[in-house]
């Protein structure tokens, strides 16, 4: 079912909450992921989190294990976490490092993704077709975010009417300073629901 008949109430026109099946029905889920979540912009945390050259951490977006680097050039790059080898993957946790290498055959990859180094493989048979490959991002308002399909619309034009609400706590300048880890048993519908209750706020 849609989601816009679900919220509309027809026989009155009036809005109503989703249907318990909506929040608990694999399927549902299965379909949320791929006609929504894979396609839009997906938070991964803040730029100010890897402010210098070789800085990291790695993140799951869907089922997409993500490295995030501050490259040599500067920019924010947001890389597969797979060794394009057999899989393995090349980076945990976070820190700062000059290079990734992977610690099942140790292929090293730079910064942006690039194939340095394949030990006991000639290089040149994989180095142009084996880099980490880089996904799409966007930095808004010191945010970082993903497209995981690269086919979304730019992000910062849609996000024009938040900018105006947030500009005077100039979020692009703030610094994190505490981070905490949260595994919710839930649908990702309720902790939307959760954070746009202002009585949480
Ligand atoms: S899986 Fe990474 S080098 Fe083999």
């Amino acid at each position: 079912m849609d989601f816009v008949d679900e919220l509309r109430d027809r026989a009155t026109g009036t809005e109503r909450t989703l249907s318990g099946a909506l929040y608990s029905h694999p399927d549902h889920f299965q379909d949320e992921a791929e006609r929504l979540l894979s396609r839009e912009w997906l938070c991964l945390g803040r730029a100010d989190e890897i402010p210098n050259v070789g800085d990291y951490f790695t993140v799951q977006a869907m089922h997409e294990p993500l490295l995030v680097t501050r490259a040599n050039d500067g920019d924010v790059h947001v890389l597969a976490n797979i060794c394009r080898h057999r899989g393995s993957p090349v980076a945990s946790g976070s820190g700062n490092a000059k290079k990734f290498v992977c610690p099942y055959h140790a292929w090293s990859y730079g910064l942006d993704g690039a194939l340095r180094a394949t030990p006991r493989m000639p290089k040149k048979r994989a180095q142009d077709l084996c880099g980490l490959p880089r996904h799409r991002s966007e930095i808004w308002a010191g945010f970082v975010y993903v497209n995981l399909d690269g086919e979304a619309a730019p992000m910062a034009p849609r996000l024009m009417g938040l900018s105006d609400i947030l500009q005077n706590y100039r979020t692009e300048e703030m610094r994190c300073v505490h981070s905490a880890e949260e595994v919710w048993a839930t649908n990702w519908k309720c902790l939307v629901e959760n954070f746009m209750e202002a009585s949480h706020l």
